[in-house]
């Protein structure tokens, strides 16, 4: 997928959440830079990850109140990019499993809007038939541009989505947004009608 959108550029600081079995990391590493004396790349999973070098990867649950805090303190400074590969071990019955990876990826989105930079950008995997019209919109309202990615290292036949968000807006944007809403309450219809063509 980086070969394609050219998201990882020497010197960002990036985010992986779901590092295991740390394959992201490590073309994170390869494209930032990122050394042992100056990490620029932070992975966190509840499974072990074998080392990458020039990557720290929390072993932690991400839905852990302290993750993100952890997170953070581990990089240093905001974010440029937040990868999330999330991925819940499948259950067999796919409304939970749906919902499972639903929460992961709204999580993921809620923590890269609450920490990235102004202009940075936010990957993750998202579900099945595409993201739900909440999430979009969401991420519309911060991000330039929003899009559905299948990359081509997926399975034949596999169902494997990501939504790629690009160019945040940073938090003038929610100020804005917020200010949107008091003065125009139809902002929710416009914002749930721009979302709809994505797919
Ligand atoms: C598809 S794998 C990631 C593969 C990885 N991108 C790579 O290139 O090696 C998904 C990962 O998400 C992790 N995961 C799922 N839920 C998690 C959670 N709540 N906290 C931390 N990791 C989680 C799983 O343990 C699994 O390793």
């Amino acid at each position: 997928m980086d070969d394609r959108y050219k998201l990882l550029k020497p010197g960002h600081r990036i985010v992986d959440l779901g590092a295991a079995p740390g394959g992201w990391c490590q073309v994170a590493v390869d494209r930032t830079g990122s050394t042992a004396a100056d990490v620029r790349v932070v992975g966190i999973d509840y499974l072990t990850v074998e080392p990458v070098a020039g990557a720290t990867i929390l072993l932690m649950d991400f839905l852990d109140d302290a993750a993100p805090d952890k997170l953070m303190e581990t990089l240093g400074e905001a974010p440029d990019i937040v990868l999330s590969d999330l991925a819940a071990p499948t259950t067999g019955h796919r409304p939970t499993d749906h919902i499972r990876t639903m929460h992961l990826c709204d999580v993921a989105a809620d923590f890269a809007i609450r920490t990235l930079k102004p202009g940075g950008h936010f990957l993750a995997k998202t579900f099945q038939g595409g993201t739900e019209r909440e999430l979009l919109t969401l991420l519309k309202r911060h991000f330039v541009s929003v899009h559905h990615v299948k990359p081509p290292a997926s399975r034949e036949g596999s169902v494997e989505l990501y939504i790629l968000a690009k160019s945040f807006k940073g938090k003038r944007a929610e100020v804005e947004n917020l200010q949107d809403e008091v003065e125009d309450p139809r902002v929710h219809d416009q914002a749930d009608e721009e979302a709809g063509p994505l797919g």
